[in-house]
């Protein structure tokens, strides 16, 4: 695995950074600083939330409207990635390196991005052993309680952009990611070279009859991933008494990926998701092309009128990922 390793920092443009400062708080965000104009969290393994005024946090120039994250920087392992990502980068589009070695660009749909040196520290998770019909895994022994969530990555982020194949296609041009899943109709999954995560970024579909799709590129949510199901819910549960609005969706698994997932509607714009046990890939994956609804979910608590009836059972492999069958002669 090589270049990208990961999200390094997103910064979010928010309306009211105290608000924001406390929801990603009670969220479970570790707060290194705090004012009246800025907040940042630390994760565990090293990347950064930054909240600030929607005016600061923009770009000028930037494609993006509306709150939520104004810009992610990417992370590189070290100064060798970072000047070949440059030297990729310029030749398609302007590439700023400020004071600290950052550089900084906007991507195919104007949303502004960075990419830096990021020491990625490892982060551990010991999920409780599951016990099922006729397999004892925990004997004399009861799951972790907690009080809360304490997220300790950045798993991804999801743009609504005009065209996601498109958006994909540069990505993957220029920043060498690799493609995951093609959700038919809605949006593409897509890997950062330097992880192993499902995916770093999606693009949906801006302009698919969802609120909070008009047609632009808008920010949708961010991931924070934790270590298991229950420290999904539980960070859920301790929102709600916390006063913040409850998900929609509720609790569900995705198929895309196998991915947990709970969104938060999130005052700092879009949502904020807690996920957990998500597959894991590498370059041997094969990309699938998944019908909109059956890649969806698994499950949901809260069914959606959209997603009632049961999705057709549509999975085939992304066209020329895999070698034609020749045809053999006399057949
Ligand atoms: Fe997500």
């Amino acid at each position: 695995m090589s270049g990208i390793n990961g999200i390094e920092t997103i910064v979010y443009g928010v309306e009211d950074v105290g608000i924001c400062t406390r929801y990603f708080t009670d969220f479970g965000l570790p707060l290194i600083e705090s004012s009246e104009s800025e907040a940042l969290f630390e994760m565990e393994e090293g990347s950064s939330v930054i909240i600030r005024p929607l005016d600061v946090a923009r770009t000028e120039g930037q494609g993006l409207v509306g709150y939520g994250v104004q810009k992610v920087i990417w992370g590189v392992p070290n100064q060798k990635h970072l000047d070949r990502a440059v030297k990729r980068l310029s030749a398609v589009t302007e590439v700023s390196i400020d004071a600290e070695g950052t550089a900084h660009f906007f991507d195919c749909d104007g949303i502004a991005s960075g990419i830096r040196v990021f020491a990625k520290q490892r982060v551990f998770g010991a999920p409780d052993p599951v016990n099922s019909l006729g397999t004892i895994n925990r004997l004399n022994q009861h799951r972790k309680w907690r009080l809360k969530a304490n997220p300790k990555t950045i798993q991804h982020v999801v743009y609504q952009t005009p065209d996601p194949q498109a958006s994909w296609e540069w990505y993957r041009d220029n920043l060498d990611f690799r493609l995951s899943d093609v959700q038919e109709g809605f949006g593409v999954f897509a890997r950062a070279p330097g992880t192993l995560d499902h995916h770093s970024i999606y693009w949906l579909r801006a302009d698919l009859p969802f609120p909070g799709c008009d047609g632009q590129v808008r920010f949708n949510h961010a991931n924070f991933g934790v270590e298991d199901i229950d420290e999904v819910m539980v960070g859920g549960n301790y929102m709600e008494r916390r006063g913040w609005k409850k998900s929609i969706w509720g609790l569900g698994r995705h198929r895309i990926a196998s991915a947990v997932f709970l969104y938060l509607p999130c005052p700092a714009g879009g949502d904020a998701e807690y996920g957990c046990d998500s597959d894991m890939h590498d370059d041997s994956w094969v990309p699938r092309h998944w019908n909109a609804g059956f890649g969806t979910m698994s499950f949901m608590h809260n069914l959606q009128p959209w997603i009632f009836d049961e999705s057709p059972w549509e999975v085939r492999y992304v066209e020329g990922t895999t070698p034609k069958r020749k045809e053999r002669a006399g057949h």
